[in-house]
């Protein structure tokens, strides 16, 4: 079976609605994938576990919309984006949002090829003209001048209209997916005319025994009883921040996965899970506080073998 197919069937375990992945699998027979931008189709690793999530991301760009997905770090933006792309069957292209990027380098510019200027095209223009998913990555860290030129290419028009440029429409499979991350330093609002363009998802954080799911199936090897302590200590440092005692920068589901790969390496659980969690806040109170979590949770001293089945 290959990926795709895996994807499909992992879906439908999770009890995703049948009505919508039929929807997909008619969406995938009207846009057959051409063999220029194969390499262009994602091949994921992980899967995203939300079923909720899922449907409602699935209606959305069955419907033809633009989906933006917002939520906290590490809640799965990227790995959902991903999937989706891989689910339609759809070629992707990437586009990391920073301050320093202009109109130009998403729609494309002008350039000399050594005998005459020709138009190169940039992410946006190519995922738009082949039908290509464009994952506009922290979409909100871009200056508003950069992408006032989306607009006309993500409301009705579905148009790219650059001055001086030809104009390129988008074509009927192709669609945009924003990700945005709020609530740390650096991150910004996303304007108002921009996000109208978009159906918002916000991102919750992954349940329970989806953690719970996941980490058995990343580490495959991992006693079943750890691959709930490490959950639930996820949710401990959770709960931690929900009351106000510590900040979100320790709640890194991220580092929580890195720090069990280290467990796994030959670290102990003490010394992955101090530099993998515990030293993501640098004040010194609030990592006392997270340690104590940490320690309550689970022994410090913990190596591979008694954590994993080697
Ligand atoms: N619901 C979920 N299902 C599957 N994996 C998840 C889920 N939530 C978080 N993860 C895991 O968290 C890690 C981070 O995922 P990802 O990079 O997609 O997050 P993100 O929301 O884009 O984060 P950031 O805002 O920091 O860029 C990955 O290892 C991913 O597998
Ligand atoms: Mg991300």
């Amino acid at each position: 079976m290959d990926r795709q197919e895996e994807l499909f069937a992992f879906l439908k375990e999770e009890g995703v609605s049948s009505d919508l992945l039929a929807q997909v699998r008619q969406f995938r027979a009207a846009y057959p994938s051409g063999e220029e931008w194969e390499y262009r189709i994602a091949n994921p690793a992980s899967f995203y576990y939300g079923k909720d999530v899922w449907e409602k991301a699935l209606a959305v760009l069955l419907a033809g919309e633009n989906l933006l997905l917002s939520g906290p770090k590490a809640t799965g933006k990227n790995v959902l984006a991903e999937n989706l792309s891989a689910l339609f069957g759809r070629p992707s292209w990437d586009i990391s949002f920073h301050i320093n990027m202009d109109a130009s380098f998403l729609i494309g510019t002008d350039t000399f090829d050594g005998q005459k200027v020709i138009f190169r095209p940039g992410p946006v223009s190519l995922a738009a003209e082949n039908g290509g998913f464009a994952v506009l990555d922290e979409i909100n860290m871009a200056k508003n001048e950069a992408l006032a030129v989306l607009h006309a290419t993500l409301d009705f028009r579905r148009v790219i209209d650059m001055p001086g440029y030809k104009k390129i429409a988008v074509h009927p499979a192709t669609r945009f997916i924003g990700t945005m991350n709020y609530g740390y330093a650096g991150t910004r609002d996303l304007n108002e005319a921009l996000c109208s363009r978009f159906a918002v998802l916000s991102m919750p954080l992954i349940r329970e025994e989806d953690l719970t799911k996941l980490i058995s199936r990343r580490f495959s090897d991992i006693r079943p009883e750890f691959a709930l302590q490490f959950a639930r200590l996820f949710y401990d440092l959770q709960k931690k921040a929900e009351h106000g005692d510590i900040s979100e920068r320790a709640l890194d589901l991220r580092g929580l996965l890195d720090a069990i790969a280290l467990v796994h390496t030959g670290l102990q659980t003490g010394q992955a899970l101090e530099m993998c969690v515990t030293n993501k806040t640098f004040d010194a109170y609030e990592r006392r506080l997270v340690s104590d979590v940490i320690a309550a949770r689970l022994p410090q001293d913990l190596r591979s073998a008694e954590v994993f089945q080697l």
